[in-house]
């Protein structure tokens, strides 16, 4: 799964509004950086959301040796100044980079842990030359994808909807009796408008699209494992990172790792959930900009929750996980009485160490998504962050809220909301 930290240098952004707001202050700044000898990559100016000015978001190249002197003298001439950065420790106040807009999930697509392509020496499809081509074309679609684009449709060969076929039939066999009320509920729609069938692999696309008409939900083609960082961030903008291959057909119930199957039939049905897509969106809010060691917490939350979570419903268990739902075999396995089971609570769930290659020896279980929701809000509350983020619909952006402006523009839009509640509830 998505598990380790890229090593890769990272560039670092500065926001800032300079002192004095002149003509040409943004020009003055610039000279800082020239003087230096940094690099900028990019350069950015926009209305300040924290008061009457400007503000300006340059990016540099973390190579430059000057950088902390640059930094430092810009942090001097500014009223605002953050950094947000991969790897840029020389300050304990530097913040970990994270994308803003969703365009900027664009950059993931160059910082995969290991490309699609290239398979363990234990992987079923290993020595097939013929797989290990077509799993390099679907590497490559991902990683040439960019945002805004139609995801690339895909024409299955003859032996992949065969696997697909054998997947499919097996597990929507258990779907009424294993699969929790949501899942069940959305399923019928995917086969309606999505085209789930057994002799058809669904297209990304179509899947997207429906998700985005349920809750805002899209799709990502991804080339290969994404670190949890990165992985969690994109599900802060309701993008979910989906491969778009299948498993070797040598062995159509077991996959080593994620694949169309565990996509398509496991996680999109629940992002098509209000409650689910919201708690998924919260891990990954709580995820942005937050340290290393937290990450790995949320990533743990993600994998007993989203992965591997149980629920309770109507005196019943039922799965809700997609690692749960694309198993045959584990999906059986989970509601038997051989597992340990635990109440969900992110503090000790995020904690807990698991098996990735077998069935999961604890299952963590949730009395409903909305109280998940409020669980994890509480535990995203703990986590160290000089701001609070928000997450801006209309823009598709995230909002870092560092300052008084912006918390009362906030609260007006809340008492908007609240007057809109108000009055329908009058009508009733
Ligand atoms: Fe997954």
């Amino acid at each position: 799964m998505e598990g380790h930290e890229s090593a890769e240098a990272k560039n670092v952004s500065i926001i800032f509004s300079p002192v004095q707001e002149e003509a040409g202050a943004l020009a003055k700044m610039l000279k800082v950086f020239e003087d230096h000898q940094v690099n900028l990559l990019h350069i950015e100016s926009r209305s300040s959301t924290r008061g009457p000015g400007y503000e300006f978001m340059v990016e540099c190249d973390s190579k430059c040796q000057n950088l902390s002197a640059a930094i430092e003298t810009v942090r001097e001439k500014s009223d605002y100044f953050n950094i947000i950065s991969r790897d840029y420790k020389d300050n304990e106040a530097t913040v970990p980079w994270f994308p803003r807009r969703i365009r900027d999930l664009d950059r993931f697509a160059n910082q995969i842990l290991s490309y699609g392509a290239e398979l363990d020496s234990d992987h079923p499809g290993f020595t097939d030359e013929t797989y290990r081509k077509r799993r390099k074309y679907f590497a490559d679609i991902a990683f040439n994808y960019k945002h805004g684009q139609p995801l690339p449709h895909v024409d299955y060969t003859e032996e992949e909807t065969n696997t697909w076929r054998e997947v499919f039939r097996n597990l929507t066999k258990l779907y009424p009796t294993h699969a929790c009320r949501e899942h069940n509920h959305v399923f019928p729609l995917l086969i309606e408008n999505c085209g789930y069938r057994e002799d058809n692999i669904p297209q990304l696309e179509d899947v997207s699209n429906f998700l985005k008409d349920c809750t805002g939900f899209t799709l990502r083609p991804v080339a290969g494992l994404l670190s949890s960082r990165d992985f969690l961030a994109g599900l802060a903008f309701r993008v979910f990172h989906s491969t778009q291959y299948i498993r070797h057909p040598s062995k159509p119930l077991y996959t080593p790792e994620p694949d169309v199957c565990h996509e398509l039939l496991g996680h999109a049905p629940l992002f098509a959930d209000p409650s689910f897509a919201q708690f998924s969106q919260e891990i990954g809010l709580a995820s942005l900009g937050a340290p290393d060691e937290y990450v790995e917490k949320l990533a743990t939350c993600f994998w007993f929750t989203v992965e591997f979570g149980l629920c309770r419903q109507n005196g019943e268990l039922k799965a809700y996980g997609a690692g749960l739902l694309s198993s045959f075999g584990e999906l059986q396995y989970c509601l038997s009485d051989k597992p340990e089971l635990r109440d969900f609570e992110p503090q000790q769930t995020g904690e807990q160490k698991y098996p990735i290659t077998e069935y999961q020896p604890i299952y963590y279980v949730s009395n409903s998504f909305d109280e998940a929701i409020q669980k994890m809000v509480q535990y995203a509350n703990t986590i160290p962050r000089p701001f609070g983020v928000r997450y801006n619909a209309y823009t598709q952006s995230v909002e870092i809220l560092d300052s008084q402006p912006q918390l009362a523009n906030l609260m007006r839009n809340i008492r908007g909301e609240f007057d809109i509640l108000e009055n329908a509830f009058k009508k009733l």
